[in-house]
């Protein structure tokens, strides 16, 4: 097929864009007997994960197949996070290493989205230093990928599409899922919070919830086809439907969602501890396919610091929290997200941070340490505290988390609880509790994706062991 200028391109739909796709792969020397192939890699959390999945799907539909070898690749497309420098770097690190391929094999295309092209200073350094990228497109336009995707294979210029407005919600992209039991779905899109070291606002967008009818169409869908664990995803998921007249809150939804008839567990993910209340701690403790389990980062153990994030209660407020979910539904898990080093953080208020954690004993944690992102209020704050003292209060962060999540494991043993059976490793399959915790145990492939008893008979450090004694 012949090249044509881009602004020739006549606009199409969606679905033409699709089957041009399809009839220029075929059209190639041997085209008719072998697909092109798609490389797609996530950086990430799992929004990213998920939008991936539908990228996934919209490539299926255009012919690709996948390959995990970027060297054998028609399409190489990396999903990009811009949450902290470091997951930056890696993404321009291995995306420097592609310029090689693009050099041997000219007719790859190379293409960048997600969250870190989504800022105007990265798109406009992908532009100027990193010629061989052929394609840029942000969090906004992921539904019109397939366009893009035509414009840049058939026109003559790079194709950077990064507007920063959201526009409506899209719905039903075609979505190709990783996990055959377990899969993620979005209830909501962006966060309006703006904490004040944290990019996403900047890059999602602001909140826009899913209509209810189309979550419960989708969740139905899922138990239909068999998934066990179904995890709702948003930045925020717990201000749900605050932004949309449809009176549906997230405790209604989780309700809803547990009335659909089959036997499946119920995750969500992440929640904001000024949104979560009371009701929705009762609402789990009545929803029986909710999981025992509930991630709520509480980012700082310190007042002055909680503050100056913008996060909106106090360590005091957290507490009580935790407090009455504990009463309200006995045997329920924490785990949390922590920065240590926010600009002018000092001794005293990781001392708070330490404190914090002792007496929450949360059963894992995930740590960070304060990164500045270019835009956000932090970003231009004293930060006198060197590096070097950083990265020693990570470490007793870290070393105060394992001892609590030993002394939680070993606490662990003897009992008996249900888990879904997920990834074979080598030479044991893990169970994963309802609390969120993973116990190895020894059984074939065919427990994978079941529910099933697990006795926990030991612990090593914070890694359990156990065996399964019925599967249900
Ligand atoms: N919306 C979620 C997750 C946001 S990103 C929430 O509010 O919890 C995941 C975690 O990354 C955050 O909870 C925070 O602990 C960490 N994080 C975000 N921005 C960061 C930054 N600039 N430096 C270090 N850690 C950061
Ligand atoms: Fe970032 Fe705060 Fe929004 Fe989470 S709630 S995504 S930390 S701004
Ligand atoms: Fe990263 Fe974007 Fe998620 S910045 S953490 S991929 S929302």
């Amino acid at each position: 097929m012949q090249k044509t200028p881009k602004d020739t391109l006549a606009k199409l739909d969606t679905g033409q864009y699709i089957e041009r796709i399809r009839a220029f792969y075929q059209s190639r020397p041997g085209g008719d007997i072998s697909l092109p192939l798609a490389h797609v890699r996530t950086y990430g959390c799992q929004q990213n994960v998920s939008d991936s999945e539908h990228i996934k799907g919209m490539l299926a539909q255009m012919g690709f197949g996948f390959t995990e070898d970027p060297e054998q690749a028609d399409l190489i497309l990396f999903n990009t996070c811009a949450v902290r420098e470091h997951a930056e770097d890696r993404v321009f690190g291995n995306v420097g290493a592609l310029k090689s391929i693009k050099n041997r094999r000219p007719h790859t295309l190379i293409a960048l989205c997600g969250c870190m092209v989504q800022q105007e200073h990265v798109a406009q350094k992908i532009k100027n230093s990193y010629p061989f990228v052929g394609l840029v497109f942000g969090t906004h336009v992921l539904h019109r990928f397939p366009e893009l995707l035509y414009n840049a294979l058939m026109g003559q210029k790079r194709v950077f599409e990064t507007p920063d407005h959201e526009g409506a919600i899209v719905e039903d992209i075609p979505v190709q899922r990783d996990g055959k039991f377990k899969a993620w779905l979005s209830v909501m899109y962006g966060c309006n919070n703006f904490c004040t070291y944290c990019i996403v606002p900047y890059v999602r967008g602001r909140e826009r919830s899913r209509d209810p009818d189309r979550i419960l169409d989708e969740a139905r869908g899922l138990v239909r086809d068999g998934y066990r664990e179904i995890t709702l995803l948003g930045q925020n998921v717990n201000s749900y439907g605050r932004d949309a007249a449809h009176g549906v809150d997230f405790p209604e939804l989780l309700s809803r969602i547990n009335d659909i008839p089959g036997d499946f567990l119920i995750r969500f993910m992440t929640s904001h501890p000024k949104d979560a209340t009371k009701r929705l701690f009762d609402t789990i403790a009545r929803c029986e396919k909710v999981a025992r389990h509930f991630h709520l980062p509480f980012q700082s153990g310190s007042n002055r610091i909680l503050k100056a994030m913008n996060r909106g209660y106090t360590r005091e407020q957290y507490l009580e929290l935790i407090e009455y979910a504990r009463s309200a539904i006995p045997g329920i898990s924490f785990t949390s997200d922590v920065i240590v080093g926010f600009p002018g953080e000092t001794r005293e208020d990781f001392d708070r941070t330490l404190d914090l954690i002792r007496r929450v004993g949360f059963t894992s944690l995930f740590t960070f340490i304060y990164s500045p992102r270019k835009g956000t209020p932090a970003s231009r704050l004293d930060d006198p505290v060197p590096m070097e003292e950083k990265t020693a209060w990570f470490k007793e962060m870290t070393d105060l988390q394992e001892e609590i999540a030993a002394a939680h494991s070993a606490s662990m043993v003897g009992k008996t609880r249900r888990a879904l059976i997920e990834g074979a490793g080598d030479g044991f399959l893990e169970a994963r509790l309802s609390e969120n915790i993973v116990v190895r145990v020894e059984g074939g492939p065919d427990a994978v994706g079941r529910f099933a008893m697990v006795e926990i008979t030991g612990a090593r450090s914070w890694i359990l062991t156990g065996r399964i004694t019925e599967i249900l």
